[in-house]
């Protein structure tokens, strides 16, 4: 049996007829599907009517070489395994041989469990490539860009938005409320762009005092200060050929800004301690979760610095702008945390408790959304179903708000208009699920006009 249990069809070419029938029995035992050949023009000629899933190859042929038949093979199948017999076994050749596009090679004399062994392990990493792909794929389709959960209007205009940034090297500004997921789109960005094969290099301008702040990111040389005992290069250095991301840009020092201000205007700076200057191909993106216009017009940020950075502004909606996309958030957090504790299954989010989610305010985004559930599937051991009760008092009040005799009010107030239309909303959706999906008979049992149910449904859906 092979490794993932589909037949699999092998091409074995060695001029010994011995070893090669030897090996093919062997082979044939292991559930492959085996055709010989015995010279070149022979594989050739069998490359020729066949997609082969696997090609074992002797380099040292009469006649057609190994090398030719190899590439032949991946010329025609490019996915095809190929393992390459050599009686050499140089370090040099076993490089060139994996350079052409085999997988692996094996030296004679040999054992046939090493040979095994390869060939398992070449159909294993095939495996896993494409079920890596095809997740891939996946995510792509269902998510738009890698990872970043939203159905939302505002979430597929922002995707489109990242693409087309990720096309450019311009510098981009992003901005949004704490656990908007700023640092995901960054990536997100860097792994769509031409860059996505270098480093994505990150630093949090907040979390580093002010006096390594510098040094972290230009570099510094031997005794540049106390504590310098070696040359080190800085983040902006790492992040040569790829993408620098400047998280919480607006903490950053007047001084500090000033130099970040060179980098940008001319990708050149100086080490620590060092007189020589520098140059690194960087592509730059910031992010703040601070009003910066307001911060220069306060005159605590550079304007000049301001506008290098704002080339391209990409703002990340609060949670409660694209309330459609909790749901969906919630049960991605659910699934993820599935994946880790695959004996208690698929969890899901019972009716009232999508319900409670959707009408909460959400002051800390995605990020309290993603903590909110794991709470609650935390505290709800190998149950297969989160309800109301496993979710925090405060998103709990929320729901209470909707009968007007149980309001407290919050320090901040309430958003009435919102409230009336979430409540709104929810029953044209109720008195919807009652009448299978029906609107006529669903305007009837809320009376009210169909085309005024048809309307207000409309404005609501243009948010999902
Ligand atoms: N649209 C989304 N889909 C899936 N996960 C998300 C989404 N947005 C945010 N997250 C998750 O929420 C958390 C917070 O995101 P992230 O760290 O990117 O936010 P941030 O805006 O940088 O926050 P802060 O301002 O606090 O630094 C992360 O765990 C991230 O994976
Ligand atoms: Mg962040």
């Amino acid at each position: 049996m092979t490794t993932d249990g589909s037949t699999q069809h092998l091409l074995l070419v060695d001029d010994e007829a011995g070893f090669r029938d030897a090996i093919a029995d062997r082979l044939t035992d292991m559930g492959f599907v085996v055709t010989q050949a015995g010279t070149g023009e022979e594989a050739l000629e069998r490359l020729g009517d066949f997609a082969f899933d696997i090609i074992i190859t002797d380099l040292r042929l009469p006649g057609i070489s190994g090398r030719e038949v190899l590439d032949d093979a991946l010329a025609r199948y490019p996915d095809i395994i190929a393992i390459v017999i050599t009686g050499f076994g140089t370090v040099r050749e076993a490089v060139e041989i994996t350079r052409l596009g085999a997988e692996g090679f094996i030296t004679k004399p040999f054992q046939f469990e090493e040979l095994a062994h390869e060939i398992n392990a070449a159909i294993e990493k095939r495996r896993l490539k494409a079920e890596n792909a095809y997740l891939r794929a996946q995510l792509h389709d269902r998510f738009g860009i890698d990872g970043i959960v939203g159905r939302t209007k505002v979430m597929m205009d922002l995707f489109e938005l990242l693409r087309t940034v990720a096309a450019t090297t311009s510098t981009v500004l992003i901005t949004g409320e704490t656990g908007t997921g700023k640092e995901l789109a960054a990536r997100a960005i860097h792994d769509a762009s031409p860059r996505r094969a270098q480093r994505f290099v990150a630093i949090n301008c907040s979390a580093i005092p002010e006096t390594l702040l510098e040094a972290e990111l230009f570099g510094h040389v031997r005794g540049a200060f106390t504590g310098a005992v070696a040359n080190r290069i800085g983040r902006i250095e790492q992040a040569h050929r790829g993408t620098l991301f400047l998280d919480e840009v607006g903490t950053m020092s007047p001084a500090l800004q000033a130099k970040l201000l060179r980098v940008l205007q001319t990708r050149e700076f100086e080490r620590v301690g060092d007189s020589q200057p520098v140059r690194a191909d960087v592509r730059v993106i910031a992010a703040t979760n601070s009003d910066l216009k307001k911060m220069v017009e306060e005159g605590t940020f550079r304007e000049d610095l301001y506008y290098r950075l704002n080339v391209i502004p990409v703002r990340l909606p609060p949670l409660r702008e694209r309330r459609a996309d909790i749901p969906l958030l919630a049960q991605h957090f659910l699934d993820r945390l599935a994946g880790q504790n695959p004996e208690r299954g698929r969890v899901t989010l019972s009716q009232d408790a999508q319900q409670l989610l959707m009408a909460f305010d959400w002051p800390g985004n995605v990020r309290q959304l993603e903590n909110v559930i794991e709470r609650a599937y935390t505290l709800s051991p190998g149950r297969t179903q989160i309800t109301a009760a496993d979710l925090p008092d405060e998103v709990r009040q929320t729901g209470a708000i909707l009968n007007p005799d149980e309001i407290v009010f919050p320090e901040h107030g309430i958003e009435m208009e919102r409230l009336v239309n979430d409540f709104e909303y929810a029953l044209i959706r109720r008195a919807l699920e009652r009448t299978g999906g029906n609107k006529r008979m669903a305007a009837e049992l809320l009376h009210v006009k169909r085309t005024t149910l048809i309307e207000k449904l409309k404005r609501f859906e243009r948010v999902t």
